[in-house]
């Protein structure tokens, strides 16, 4: 992976926009050798995944459908409280149809395992997760995790949907954050 040392104040450029189109272009490669007859529900999991689907659905010329759950895992800050749960369900029903879970990061695991626990109750025709990052460093649960973007270690990233304290979501880039 390609790692540039622009500074800008305690964020270092880390993952550039070049690099996480083509991971897009990837998995969205990936994603229609598999899907491409089977019209399936694309799960984007709030808040930070959104960029990521928003971009991912760009690159998938067959018929699909999105939508998105929120769960809470995380308080303001980069510490993890453990306690997960759905602030947001789905409208849509799962029920029969083919899920594909769409998240930013799978850090510990832990809001993962969880939602994917969640949705198999719902009796979907397959539930697979895909992740833009994976940093397995953490992993607190075992987590299969279908398609991975790019394997990241173990520090604090934002922007592309990533935040702390809510900021930093909408850099096009994906910067390590330091101090
Ligand atoms: P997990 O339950 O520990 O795997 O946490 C997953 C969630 O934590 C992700 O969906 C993110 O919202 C957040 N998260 C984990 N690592 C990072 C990071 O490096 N930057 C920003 N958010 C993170
Ligand atoms: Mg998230």
């Amino acid at each position: 992976m390609q790692i540039m040392m622009e500074t800008k104040n305690n964020l270092h450029l880390y993952i550039p926009r070049d690099t996480i189109t083509a991971t897009v272009s990837r998995l969205a490669g990936e994603i229609t050798a598999d899907y491409r007859d089977k019209n399936p529900l694309l799960v984007g999991v709030l808040k930070g995944g959104i960029v990521f689907l928003a971009d991912l659905i760009r690159c998938l010329d067959f018929p699909l459908e999105i939508d998105c759950i929120k769960v809470s895992s995380y308080g303001a800050g980069q510490q993890s409280s453990g306690t997960v749960s759905v602030v947001q369900g789905l409208n849509s029903e799962v029920s029969g149809r083919h899920v594909l879970v769409v998240e930013d990061i799978a850090d510990t695991g832990i809001t993962l395992s969880f939602l994917m626990t969640y949705l198999q109750e719902k009796s979907p025709a397959s539930l697979r997760l895909c992740v833009l990052l994976d940093k397995p460093a953490q992993r607190r649960c075992d987590l299969h995790i279908d398609y991975i973007g790019l394997t990241v270690p173990d520090k604090f990233l934002v922007g592309y949907g990533l935040d702390c304290s809510e900021k930093y979501r909408n850099l096009p880039d994906i910067w390590v954050m330091e101090g």
